[in-house]
């Protein structure tokens, strides 16, 4: 069975690598003519750990090429993935441009069967539209619109740990429909993750509708427990309480589990926020509403800005001529993935009250440039007080204040004493809960957490610099 992958960017090439490795010969198609370029000549234009590893060596052996020929890549595969992007449109609403221009072009090509497979995420229904799409063009070409069949095979990957995830997957959804094709379709889908089956049985068979709406539930029941862990963390800190505690004391009931569990300063990435609202949106438009959804969306927005406040509650609104240092710009650990991330949303609020920002990221700081560039190009003076350090030690450099927005393992031991001479006040407000809040304290450093029984009251004296008014001229445009 060969296979076509459409779409070649962290699902797309992550599915591309890991098919090949496992001895599929495998064509990538993007419409991207500069990434297929990049790929062909052995670069790989995002981070994920062992990805670029796994793609040179398939690409040597010949079971990996990129292309970007539609026709030449349809007629490859006799799986073809869909693994476009599904952005956000302005309602909401998951923007299906990608998918059905994908559906289109695979309608305009196909020549004999073809299983298409869809990777992306969607909502529930767009098997049907990606199915009338195919047809329409098929019969405009005056051939049965019968000469495929559309499955849905949500991804469940973490960017990150994407490999690993895909080859040793905790389970595998495919939904296939009854209908002319379904024995077959369900045949080849079984033969393509038979590898994945032989210990024990990892594929969980649906129709296409519940495979659709599974990736869905899946990302919102994430989303939500951090949302939920988010809201502990801020009456924890009110309380006296330490959500570190409450973690572990509800983590260890078999009912609940560890993961997901922990708070900081709010998810982001490419998923969670654009699924929540998209299942919202989806919800909105067959008359229902999500009430934990639409909370667990609220409490997220409300936490990107937690460290912000905290700040400013010790140095007042004003922050000009103050110097913040800022650890980690990606959305989590290991990707260069700037999409939503909260460092966006901190950033933008440091600078417009007035702040000197100097940030380090191992992997994603010209992405994270970028990033703040759109952000901010109606505001584009702010960044002139945006700085990208070489290193981490570098970025502390005369800060009155560190936060800790991504929790790269890099930043999990750091040199607290050399980090306190640097700074011109040891002030370290923890995103991640990455520190021990005694340990510090211990060694004279000012440290708050999220939910972690900070003595407020105990925080040093941050005076106000030279030049600072009550309200920054930025907060006033
Ligand atoms: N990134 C993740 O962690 C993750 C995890 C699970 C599911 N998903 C879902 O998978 C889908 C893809 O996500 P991604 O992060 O890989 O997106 P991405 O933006 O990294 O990659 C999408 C690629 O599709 C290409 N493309 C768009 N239209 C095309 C067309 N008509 N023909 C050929 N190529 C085209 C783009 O150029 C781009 O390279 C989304 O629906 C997403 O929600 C993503």
């Amino acid at each position: 069975m060969r296979v076509t992958v459409i779409g070649s960017g962290y699902v797309g090439l992550v599915t591309g690598a890991c098919l090949s490795d496992l001895g599929f010969k495998v064509v990538c198609l993007d419409k991207d003519e500069e990434k297929i370029r990049a790929l062909q000549e052995g670069d790989v234009p995002i981070y994920e750990p062992g990805l670029k590893e796994l793609l040179s060596r398939n690409r040597a052996d010949g079971r990996i090429r990129f292309t970007n020929d539609a026709c030449e890549a349809v007629e490859h595969g006799d799986i073809l993935f869909i693994a476009v992007g599904t952005p956000p449109a302005e309602d909401g609403s998951a923007d299906l441009g990608h998918v059905l221009s994908v559906a289109a072009t695979i309608g305009r090509h196909l020549k004999g069967f073809k299983l298409v497979v869809n990777k992306s995420t969607v909502p529930v229904g767009t098997a049907d539209k990606v199915r009338a799409a195919i047809s329409h063009e098929l019969v405009h070409r005056g051939m049965s619109p019968d000469l495929f069949d559309v499955v849905s095979n949500p991804e469940f990957l973490k960017e990150g740990a994407a490999i690993d995830d895909f080859m040793r997957p905790d389970r595998i959804v495919v939904g296939v429909d009854e209908g002319l094709h379904h024995a077959r379709s369900r045949r080849m889908m079984g033969d393509l993750y038979a590898s994945f089956n032989r210990h024990h049985a990892r594929t969980v068979w649906m129709d296409v509708r519940s495979a659709e709406l599974t990736k869905y539930a899946a990302n919102a029941m994430l989303a939500a427990r951090i949302s939920f862990m988010n809201e502990m963390a801020n009456l924890a800190d009110v309380l006296g309480a330490d959500v570190d505690h409450i973690r572990r004391g509800i983590g260890a009931d078999s009912r609940i589990g560890h993961s997901f569990l922990y708070a900081g300063c709010g998810y982001g990435g490419s998923c969670f926020p654009k699924d929540t609202q998209a299942l919202v949106n989806t919800a909105k438009a067959y008359g229902h509403s999500m009430a934990v959804v639409s909370a667990t969306e609220v409490v997220n927005e409300r936490q990107k800005t937690i460290l912000v406040d905290r700040l400013t509650q010790h140095m007042g609104q004003d922050l000009t001529g103050r110097k913040i240092a800022v650890w980690g710009l990606a959305f989590k650990p290991n990707t260069d993935d700037m999409r939503e991330a909260p460092s966006r949303v901190v950033i933008r609020q440091l600078l417009l009250r007035g702040a000197h920002v100097c940030a380090f990221d191992p992997v994603a700081g010209s992405l994270a440039l970028e990033a703040l560039r759109l952000d901010m190009s109606q505001e584009s003076h702010l960044l002139e007080r945006f700085e990208l350090a070489a290193s981490d030690m570098q970025a502390l450099e005369g800060a009155d204040a560190l936060m800790v927005l991504t929790e790269w393992k890099n930043f999990h031991n750091p040199d607290f004493e050399a980090m306190k001479a640097l700074m011109r006040k040891p002030f370290i407000l923890d995103g991640r809960n990455l520190y021990n809040p005694e340990a510090l304290s211990e060694l004279g450093m000012a440290y708050q957490g999220v939910g972690r029984r900070n003595d407020l009251a105990q925080l040093m004296d941050f005076g106000v610099p030279a030049g600072a008014s009550t309200v920054p001229e930025s907060m006033n445009a």
